[in-house]
């Protein structure tokens, strides 16, 4: 097998001094000193730690060194204590196994420097966070908070731990630390109103007066001068290399840290303030009439501040120091305190004060780091306790203090040497038995319930009857006085008799560390750590809520008269909870070595630390350790860690475990001394083979976790390359689609140019050629019409031409006939010819004109006036007649057309115009109006029926007319009727006949030549119808009327005697006897265009018309 040179084969004298050879007293002494010279504080027992204090601080607790301890076996660097510190933490976190730390050591070794070394290591090795470093933060600073309070200067050292602590704390899985839980032991509270020689009270006292601001101390009402506190000790007041006032600030901000609000803090220090002003409290006898002394406070105003700190009534306390009630069942019996009583009692109070205070501090820590989670927790117990320490005088608190060192080396052996010596056996490995020191019958004299020390003490304490710290000594002295451990002057061994070493009132025992004289004085009070009740109730009256809480008891509704359990009993029940609590928990020692007792560095005292290795059973250790073997393990878990070493086994192995650990081994060729097989577990001697075996499997480790990244990174490799291959083919595709459809866009946007460019190349080519063709056929057309027109031009002039000639020809021809026959025949035609030249031309002319008039003949219109010109003056007469002639004719065509009564009408229309025309201004207008004639539509009106019928004739004319009066000239409308014989005038409205004139009567009309109607009938004299005279009347038809009457009055005459018709603007007419004459005036157009008509006088009838325009 090849060894690895191990660290510890290379080092000052030996690391581990199971290595140590040869194996005595003097090498082990002298390996540790050569180790301390050389500043080596650390050297193993297998894996226990022996630590030498150095007194002075060492560079190899650096953030350096923790990384280079951390996750590396025990044996691999030079022994320190963070090795086993780093063992303890991965064995809690890898193999899930709670642990605990178990420094021990006398007074001054180091044990509280090497817990908080521990603490911090494992702090800095455990897992990072915002929560995981609070929760480290406030366990780390739980220490300056309980060190102020509990830690004190005593002689062997300067930081003295005056409690027992342990302290578990608690990891998740992971490792990260969740919180922690405090157990205290037995504060030395005696130390609180009386240091021994050379040492001082709790630091905490000293750190306040020194560190807390001029504001803080007026308010607790203290004063900075150590000197004006009769419970702080002089002489050693101030400590080398302590400063208190630096001290105090980082005390406050750790109890920040952990947690402690502000009024917390500033009630502790008022307490702790309550504690200095109560040693200052003195007192004074007071005779009393019945001969006792009664004591008195001498000076009140310590008293007084005391109670004003603490809110409590003054007068209420200064009772109690005055009186002590004692109640027994229903009796209530109060005595007066002498002083020594009162000095007893204040000092009871200051006491229990401070201790319970140092409690409440250690609860109140625990609430704050207490884990949070309810999950199981893994546990690392660290186990910080006063050393063993013998004083010049031993009192109970020492005794107590030894007692617990006694069992914490009883817990040592049980695990290290005894327990380790019967495995052996019990497993079956060959074993040479080594002699040790076991401690168990110390203990035993101490705790046993029978007759134990301890039992003894509070079997006084509980005995009715006077009870002193003699007759606890007396009782001692007869029940153990045989003990080989105890000593006093009156036990029964003879041989202790004559040792005048031994004063009265002692008793002596015979620790595993040495011997301890105890001074019995004191030892019943503080074993009953009595309390007068008047006390604990003055306190619980407080108005402070901390000393309320403090003082429980002290509350008179629960007023309890059972005895509490001594201080003894507490402390023997809590240690027995301390042992079987570290006795579930894998072990792990630290022994600390004090090397000198004056607290010096570089100073080797030899004696002193022969006397400690002696003592804690080191030697012993190391020959179990060399004999035994430094490593043993269950074969299951063995072959579960080591097993993949060996091919065989790995990955598994299907045999009896024992068998997998047998091929493993023989595999790997250990040496077969070094490791024997037991019954269940396979022990390994040498640390070398186990650190062979750990080595060979962190690199079997290394190499599995480098296979399993090899393949994990091969998978993931893979994977991921698949995913990109998966991924590349997805992009490719996208990406050549789209490369595709833009080259694709591309080429088809070129074509379309290619093909618009290729297209209108084509269509201007197309065009061209059509135009070209175009120009073409319009340039063959134009030439062929040119050449056409050149054709026809030419063949018109050649037709011309030719026409001209056969033109020429024919006239020369007719000249040349004309001039053969003139010459043939001019000799017939000489005699006629001018004569029928003559009537030839003139029947040519006549010819001619007759057909120009025909063509030129005007419109069949008789009143057309147009006739054409005559063209030759020979025929003026002919053309005049021919036009006279051609007017009749045409007359004679438009009358032919007309009816009978058109006729009859233009007859009438004829002889209006032989009457009128050019004699009366009114007929132009009448020419365009019809004649009616039956304007009433008289046959046909119903109304005009009866005048109808009165008229035999045919009715020529119906209208209606104006009858001038004859009288005034003024105007009555009648109807006229004019039939073929006669004229009859009938009234418009009724019908009735009103005059009726024959034709034949009548014989002249009148009427003027103006533009109106007006006409005169005149009668024939001597007539029927003349008896009123003329009838002077105005019609609208005047023309038509008069025309009528003319045409019928010639007809109708018998004698073929005309009518009259006179036409003149004067006229007689004839009114009854009267010739009237009737004159027309043009006047001025008087209401509008009427005629009006006026009688002048008898003989004159003026008619004024209206000038025509
Ligand atoms: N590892 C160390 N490096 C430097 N100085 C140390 C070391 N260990 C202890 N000391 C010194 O020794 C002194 C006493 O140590 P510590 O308080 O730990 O002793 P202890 O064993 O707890 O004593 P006690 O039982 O009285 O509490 C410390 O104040 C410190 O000055
Ligand atoms: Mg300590």
């Amino acid at each position: 097998m090849e060894v690895k040179t191990s660290l510890l084969d290379n080092m000052i004298g030996v690391g581990d001094m199971v290595l140590l050879e040869p194996l005595s007293e003097d090498s082990f002494l002298e390996n540790l000193r050569k180790r301390f010279d050389h500043n080596e504080i650390y050297t193993y027992i297998g894996s226990v730690v022996i630590s030498m204090n150095p007194y002075r601080s060492l560079p190899i607790y650096s953030p350096e060194k923790v990384e280079e301890y951390r996750n590396r076996n025990f044996y691999e660097l030079s022994p320190h204590i963070y090795a086993l510190a780093d063992e303890a933490y991965r064995s809690l976190r890898d193999h899930d196994k709670d642990q605990c730390i178990l420094i021990t050591g006398e007074s001054g070794a180091g044990k509280t420097e090497a817990s908080k070394l521990v603490m911090s290591y494992v702090a800095a090795v455990c897992g990072k966070g915002q929560e995981v470093n609070k929760v480290k933060e406030q366990l780390l600073q739980s220490n300056p908070v309980l060190e102020a309070f509990g830690n004190a200067k005593t002689v062997r050292n300067d930081n003295s731990s005056r409690f027992g602590k342990y302290m578990d704390i608690e990891f998740d899985f992971k490792g990260d630390p969740l919180g922690g839980v405090i157990s205290n032991y037995l504060l030395e509270k005696s130390r609180v109103v009386k240091q021994p020689r050379g040492e001082r009270n709790f630091h905490i006292f000293y750190q306040l007066l020194s560190g807390a601001s001029d504001d803080t101390l007026e308010k607790l009402k203290l004063d900075r001068d150590f000197s004006k506190y009769n419970y702080l000790s002089l002489d050693s007041a101030v400590v080398n290399g302590l400063d208190d006032a630096t001290s105090f600030r980082t005390v406050k901000n750790a109890m920040q840290i952990v947690g402690f609000m502000e009024n917390e803090v500033q009630s502790v220090l008022e307490l702790v303030a309550a504690v200095l002003k109560l040693g200052n409290i003195e007192f004074k006898p007071e005779s009393r009439c019945n001969g006792t002394d009664e004591s008195r406070v001498k000076d009140k105003n310590d008293l007084k501040e005391m109670c004003e700190l603490l809110g409590i009534e003054q007068a209420v306390l200064e009772r109690a120091f005055s009186y002590r009630t004692v109640e027994a069942k229903l009796e209530k019996v109060s005595t007066t305190l002498n002083v020594a009583q009162a000095y007893y009692a204040r000092d009871a109070l200051a006491k229990n004060l401070y201790s319970r205070l140092f409690s409440w501090l250690v609860t109140r820590i625990n609430e704050s780091i207490k884990a949070q989670t309810k999950t199981r927790h893994k546990v690392m117990g660290v186990l910080d306790i006063y050393g063993f320490e013998i004083f010049e005088d031993n009192s109970f608190e020492q005794f107590i203090i030894n007692y617990c060192n006694e069992k914490l080396q009883q817990i040592f052996i049980e695990l290290t040497l005894r327990e380790e010596q019967e495995e052996y056996v019990r497993e079956g490995i060959e074993w040479t038995n080594i002699e040790y020191f076991n401690n168990a019958v110390i203990c035993d004299l101490i705790e046993n319930n029978q007759n134990g020390i301890m039992a003894m003490l509070d079997e006084e304490c509980l005995r009715p009857g006077t009870v002193t710290d003699e007759t606890f000594l007396d009782k001692l002295n007869t029940v153990c006085a045989e003990h080989q451990h105890f000593e006093s002057r009156l036990s029964k061994n003879s041989k202790f008799l004559n040792d005048h070493s031994l004063p009265h009132s002692c008793f002596r025992i015979q620790h595993y560390a040495g011997k301890v004289l105890y001074g019995v004085e004191g030892f019943v009070d503080k074993n009953n750590d009595l309390l007068y009740r008047d006390l604990s109730q003055a306190m619980y009256k407080a108005n402070h809520s901390l000393i309320k809480q403090l003082f429980p008891e002290g509350n008179p509704a629960k007023v309890n008269l059972k005895r509490p359990p001594t201080a003894g009993f507490q402390f023997k029940a809590s240690v027995g909870i301390l042992m079987r609590n570290l006795q579930t928990k894998n072990p792990n020692y630290i022994r600390c070595i004090k090397p000198n007792d004056k607290k010096a560095p570089h100073i080797f005292t030899e004696s002193l630390v022969c006397h400690q290795v002696h003592y804690l059973g080191l030697m012993e250790n190391v020959r179990v350790r060399r004999a035994g073997y430094a490593f043993r393990q269950a074969y299951e878990p063995c072959l579960e860690r080591y097993k993949m070493l060996c091919k065989r086994t790995w990955p598994h192995w299907r045999g009896p475990a024992r068998v997998g650990v047998e091929v493993l081994m023989a595999d790997l060729q250990v040496p077969a001394e070094e490791f024997s097989y037991g019954r269940s577990k396979i022990f390994i001697r040498n640390p070398r083979t186990l650190f062979f075996l750990e080595e060979r499997r962190r690199q079997c480790l290394q190499d599995l976790a480098t296979l399993i990244q090899k393949i994990y990174r091969g998978w993931k490799s893979r994977t991921h390359f698949l995913l990109l291959k998966k991924s590349q083919i997805v992009v490719a595709a996208w990406y050549r689609r789209y490369a595709q459809q833009k080259k694709y866009q591309r080429i088809k946007s070129a074509t379309t140019v290619v093909q618009s460019y290729t297209r209108g190349w084509q269509a201007r080519k197309l065009l061209r050629e059509l135009k070209h063709q175009k120009r073409c056929e319009e340039a063959v057309t134009t030439i062929a019409a040119y050449w056409h027109g050149t054709q026809a031009r030419r063949e018109l002039r050649r037709l011309k031409e030719e026409a001209r000639r056969k033109h020429a020809v024919a006239v020369i021809w007719a000249c040349w006939q004309g001039l053969k026959v003139r010459r043939e025949y001019r000799k017939f035609f000489r005699a006629n010819a001018g004569k029928k030249i003559y009537n030839f031309t003139i029947q040519r002319i006549m010819q001619k004109y007759f057909l120009g008039l025909k063509r030129t003949l005007p419109s069949m219109s008789p009143i057309d006036k147009n006739w054409p010109a005559r063209p030759y003056r020979f025929l003026d007469t002919a053309h005049t007649e021919l036009r006279g002639i051609f007017h009749l004719w045409r007359c004679k065509k438009y009358r032919s057309q007309f009816t009978q009564e058109k006729k009859a009408v233009y007859e009438e229309k004829l002889e209006a115009s032989e009457i009128f025309k050019d004699k009366k201004s009114l007929y132009p207008s009448s020419v365009s109006q019809p004649f009616k004639g039956d304007y009433l539509e008289i046959s046909k009106n119903p109304k005009y029926q009866k005048l109808n019928s009165c008229v035999e004739e045919t009715v020529l004319l119906a209208d209606v007319v104006n009858k001038i009066n004859r009288a005034n000239g003024k105007g009555a409308t009648r109807i006229l009727l004019l039939t073929k014989k006669s004229v009859v005038l009938a009234d418009q409205k009724s019908g009735q006949v009103k005059a009726s004139v024959a034709l034949p009567d009548l014989t002249s009309v009148s009427v003027s030549t103006q533009n109106d109607g007006f006409f005169a009938l005149k009668l024939k004299e001597g007539s029927a119808s003349a008896v009123k005279g003329d009838f002077l009347l105005s019609s609208e038809h005047l023309i038509e009327t008069i025309t009528k009457l003319h045409h019928i009055g010639s007809t109708a005459s018998d004698d073929g005697e005309q009518l009259n018709i006179d036409i003149s603007d004067e006229f007689l007419v004839q009114f009854k006897q009267d010739k009237v004459c009737v004159k027309f005036i043009q006047g001025a157009p008087k209401n509008g265009s009427s005629v009006s008509c006026k009688r002048k006088n008898n003989r004159l009838l003026e008619v004024s018309v209206p000038a025509t325009a």
